[in-house]
């Protein structure tokens, strides 16, 4: 494993040195060095450092040039010049980018350096609730969490994920004396006699040789259908019947205690529930251990505490019978002072109670030097005066937790995604939708090669990362459209496009045969081989800035702006043409091969598959 140097860091290097050298009395400078399409880069840095030292611009830029006395054999910098008021513009040598790319395909890690100073980051990230459907904004914390703990993690940073799902609280009282008053509405048997092939209307599988996704989402389903008619009968009678009422409120006071019987079934709903969250994950093709899954619950011994600690250190005080925290800056619509709720008048204790005691946990216990949280915007505030009441009472390192807050996903009326009835979008329905979306454009493209089973496992892959991409493409904060004809298109900025620049890739290195990429630094680039060039030296600067601000979206417009790169150099460069010189077609195959593994690489941390064949 070696880190290679990219061309722009190395470029940099030379530049900000022979700076230094023309000029020592400027100390460290920085050349101001970026892409340009005059030349391959352009530095600026002169012409802040003449002003600042009331010199000429154009006599100080001669002499940096003079002094790097580039254009030597095996020079990074093939050629430099002056240009306008100051700026240097720089080519570098095409052995160069050939050299470099080649010392990346030396390396599994294609370059990329692990982090400087590694920590520990807890992630809170895919967090749904307990016996409740998960919808589209479950959808964005998944996959937008799942991307950056891969991109963490690659980079050598100890990542420890928590799935804060929701699994406390009154409702529970509810949904555990309706089933000790109907004992048997949780058993599975009444779904266990169903004949073979019965499953999902459309799936197409022949019976009994249902895949294991197929078997995995018929389980999810029923475990969701069974929480579904509990938690819908026992709102009924809860509605209705005012003695029911009180004995579920009583119910919940017994939870509260650990009482036997009364755990266990609510131990029977959690499990119940966590059947189905795999089954969503596994059709989302992401892996969420259940060891990380460490909900609401698993805070309560430390309420009490929390509370007392709050309250004794003056950061919370009595208001009402409530213990709350107050801010300055957080007012009410009637201009006065919105408190953050720990405990309530009742005693019972809240969301914000449990989140102070995870941080308590993260920090003290686990000794994390981050603290993530993948949540909706709409949270923003709970966060804020979360992290605030943290901070006060000493729990909290300033800037040590950030709210990752992701914006709304949007119906094509530009209103939050709803169904046509006007309820929340179940996700698996809309994983459904986009796989079988996927599956016409693969029937589409396919020439009756591919058997029933293929075209299937291969939409999954289709379906499930256009979905995936188009969230991760959107920069976080923003809100998106969900539109499938967009997301599962051919062309444009689609995970769909890239997949196939990968297969197409796949398919040229196998046609290729016994002719093996070679890199052969000694043959003159073409401008869409030094394109490609330059953008495959970019991986591993992109993935640093990506692991340091958590912006997947930039890894994803890397890889778009790489298979782009890619498909003009496919056009410009024949790569198996008869007439091409076998060096030639060598190092075209390497430029082919390495553009692949990138691909396959940055798609891979985004949590998107790449198949072979398509
Ligand atoms: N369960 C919550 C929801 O579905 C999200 C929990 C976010 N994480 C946290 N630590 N509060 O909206």
């Amino acid at each position: 494993m070696a880190s290679v140097p990219s061309l722009a860091a190395t470029v940099h290097q030379r530049i900000a040195d022979a700076l230094s050298a023309a000029l020592p009395e400027a100390g460290a400078a920085d050349p101001l060095l970026r892409r340009s399409d005059r030349a391959d880069f352009q530095a600026n840095g002169v012409l802040g450092l003449a002003k600042k030292l009331k010199g000429n611009p154009r006599e100080l830029a001669a002499t940096v040039v003079a002094g790097l006395g580039t254009g030597a054999a095996g020079d990074v910098i093939a050629d430099i010049e002056v240009s306008g008021p100051g700026f240097l513009n720089i080519t570098v040598a095409d052995s160069a980018i050939t050299a470099t790319l080649a010392a990346r395909a030396a390396d599994d890690r294609l370059g990329v350096p692990y982090a400087e100073h590694p920590g520990t980051t807890v992630i809170d990230y895919s967090q749904p609730n307990v016996a409740k459907e998960m919808h589209v904004g479950h959808l964005r914390s998944t996959v937008i969490g799942d991307a950056v703990t891969q991109i963490l993690e690659h980079s050598g940073e100890k990542v420890i994920r928590r799935h804060h799902i929701g699994d406390w609280g009154t409702q529970f009282g509810m949904l555990i004396q309706y089933l000790i008053e109907h004992p048997h509405e949780l058993d599975h048997e009444s779904d266990t006699q169903r004949p073979a092939g019965s499953g999902s209307a459309g799936s197409g599988a022949a019976p009994g040789s249902a895949p294991d996704a197929e078997v995995d989402a018929e389980v999810g389903e029923a475990a969701m259908a069974r929480l579904n008619r509990v938690y819908k009968a026992s709102r009924a009678i809860f509605d209705s019947d005012e003695e029911f009422k009180t004995r579920a409120r009583d119910r919940v006071v017994e939870l509260q205690a650990g009482e036997a019987g009364t755990r266990a079934l609510w131990h029977k709903i959690v499990d119940e529930s966590k059947i189905y969250f795999q089954a969503v994950y596994h059709q989302l093709d992401v892996e969420i251990r259940d060891a990380d899954v460490v909900g609401e619950s698993a805070y309560n011994d430390d309420l009490a505490t929390v509370c007392q600690e709050l309250e004794e250190s003056g950061v919370a005080v009595r208001s009402n019978g409530a213990l709350c925290v107050f801010f300055d800056d957080v007012l009410g619509p009637d201009g006065n002072p919105t408190p953050l709720i720990v405990q309530k008048t009742n005693g019972g204790y809240g969301y914000a109670a449990t989140d102070l005691a995870a941080i308590r946990d993260r920090i003290g216990v686990l000794k994390a030097d981050t603290l993530l949280y993948v949540v909706d915007a709409r949270q923003a505030l709970h966060f804020k005066m979360v992290f605030e009441t943290a901070r006060r009472a000493g729990w909290l390192p300033e800037n040590t937790a950030k709210q990752l807050a992701f914006g709304t996903v949007l119906g094509k009326d530009g209103k939050p995604f709803k169904t046509r009835e006007g309820t929340t979008v179940r996700l698996v329905d809309l994983l459904d939708e986009a796989v079988e979306r996927a599956a016409a454009v693969v029937r589409e493209k396919s020439d009756g090669g591919l058997t029933e089973e293929e075209i299937l496992e291969q939409a999954a892959q289709l379906g499930v990362g256009a979905v995936k991409y188009a969230d991760l493409s959107t920069s976080l904060g923003r809100d998106y459209i969900f539109d499938l004809d967009r997301m599962v298109s051919l062309t444009g900025d689609t995970s769909v496009y890239l997949q196939y620049a990968y297969a197409r890739i796949q398919s040229i290195l196998r046609k290729a045969g016994d002719r093996k990429p070679k890199a052969h630094p000694e043959l003159p680039l073409s401008p869409a081989e030094r394109a490609l060039g330059f953008r495959l030296d970019e991986f591993a600067d992109t993935l640093a800035s990506v692991g340091e601000t958590y912006e997947p979206h930039k890894l994803a417009s890397y890889v778009y702006s790489l298979a782009s790169a890619y498909t003009t150099f496919y056009d410009q460069c024949p790569v198996l043409k008869e007439e091409n010189p076998p060096e030639l077609v060598e190092n075209r195959l390497f430029f082919c091969e390495l553009t692949a593994r990138t691909l396959q690489q940055g798609m891979a941390l985004l949590g998107i598959r790449t198949p072979a064949q398509l």
